[in-house]
């Protein structure tokens, strides 16, 4: 057993670190107060090959491992959730999605500006009534020949308003139930597709969620995805790989917590020696260092497995279920290492502890995740 990235790895590392120090820091505060959208450093991670990095060159992408696509979703978690959550959709649900089930016609016209970074894509299952319960699809999209007509409400959606291409999950043949759902391709200005404001969200403010409403809207039949019925199975197949992103991501959200805390530690004096000295502080980050390194070899190993075609699905929800209790345990903790100051947003901690807890309800919440490991032990 290695435990040791590769040259291109450690690469691809530093340049994500380097991003996040130099793009991704400056502003961060504000963007989050604001809750504006990182247009700027969105555009910047799709010229970088950020943004369709498993894809294949031929499809635009960077052609890269999982492992490599885990680490650069730590590295820009550390800084901004905000701008990481963009890199995981985009990668994980709808580029993967689309290579890994399109047809040729949709890889050529949808793919690759999604995998060279020209546009952003989002991936719309969720809905006000089917949320952990997928199957439950209100949307319906009825088959009218040579087109279908897509009719209800999705929320929840990261990129709602950003995205130039969207993957909708609609139920087709209600009385066959999940088997009856399918997943189609969904372009912005399509008639009839509208999108509601943006939420106000708790954590990851600059990340742009949003309703979006489909009243009539004309799919063409060649934007389905798969077979009449496989969009149930696209979706789990797609959130299965998500989930080892947002693992990812919460690893970072810890990760970054934990640094912060650790320099503010050494620094930070009271009852005559720096904080890190006394040992309830040096104890605290000593189990956070633990956790963190826990999380991140289950973080590892999923992505890992999913580079060697072997199954993934325990794994990454296990990775998922862990690393998210960790992001939300450990930015808890760095905000009280940093006492008062931990809860100003000028040291960055608080937003990381607001950001860490989506990190246990999208793309599946703990308690799916736990449905998930215990169906797959007890099988
Ligand atoms: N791979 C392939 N097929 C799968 C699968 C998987 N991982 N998981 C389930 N299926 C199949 C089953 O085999 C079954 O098909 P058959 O009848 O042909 O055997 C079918 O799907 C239905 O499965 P279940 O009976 O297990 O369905 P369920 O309703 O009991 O539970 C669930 C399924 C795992 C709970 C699922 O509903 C789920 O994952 N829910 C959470 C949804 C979620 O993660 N939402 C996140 C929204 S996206 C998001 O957050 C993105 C963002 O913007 C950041």
């Amino acid at each position: 057993m290695l435990f040791q990235l590769s040259e291109e790895q450690l690469m691809i590392q530093q340049a994500a670190r380097d991003f996040a120090q130099n793009e991704l820091k400056p502003g961060v505060i504000e963007r989050d107060e604001h809750q504006k959208f990182p247009a700027e450093q969105v555009k910047k991670l799709g010229e970088l090959g950020f943004l369709g990095m498993m894809v294949s060159e031929k499809f635009g992408g960077s052609g890269l491992d999982a492992v490599s696509y885990v680490l650069v979703m730590e590295e820009l978690s550390k800084i901004d959730a905000s701008a990481s959550v963009v890199v995981s959709v985009n990668n994980s649900l709808v580029c993967y999605g689309l290579e890994a089930y399109g047809s040729e016609f949709q890889k050529e016209k949808y793919l690759k500006p999604l995998a060279s970074g020209q546009q952003i894509g989002a991936f719309c299952l969720s809905e006000p009534e089917a949320g952990s319960d997928a199957t439950s699809q209100q949307t319906t999209a009825e088959d009218k020949g040579d087109y279908y007509l897509l009719n209800g409400t999705k929320n929840w959606i990261t990129n709602g308003s950003t995205a130039s291409t969207y993957l909708v999950i609609a139920q087709t043949h209600p009385d066959l139930k999940h088997k009856g759902i399918n997943a189609f391709i969904v372009e912005k200005g399509m008639e009839g597709f509208s999108i509601g404001p943006k939420e106000n969200k708790m954590g990851i403010r600059g990340s742009d969620t949003h309703s979006l409403m489909f009243t009539d809207v004309k799919v063409p039949k060649e934007n389905r995805i798969g077979e009449d019925g496989f969009g149930f199975k696209f979706a789990m197949k797609t959130l299965e790989g998500g989930r080892i992103g947002i693992a990812a991501q919460a690893l970072g959200i810890a990760a970054g917590a934990y640094e912060l805390a650790l320099a503010y530690s050494k620094q930070r004096k009271s009852f005559g020696k720096p904080i890190s000295e006394h040992q309830a502080i040096a104890f605290k980050l000593a189990d956070m260092a633990t956790h963190i390194e826990a999380a991140r070899m289950l973080v590892y190993k999923a992505a890992w497995l999913k580079d060697q075609g072997l199954p993934y699905t325990l794994a990454g929800s296990m990775a998922k279920l862990y690393a998210s209790k960790v992001a939300m345990d450990v930015t808890v903790e760095a905000v009280q290492v940093h006492g008062g100051y931990g809860f100003v947003k000028e040291y960055h901690v608080e937003r990381l502890m607001r950001d860490a807890k989506i990190t246990q309800i999208y793309e599946g919440t703990s308690e799916i995740q736990q449905m998930v490991i215990s169906r797959e032990i007890l099988r």
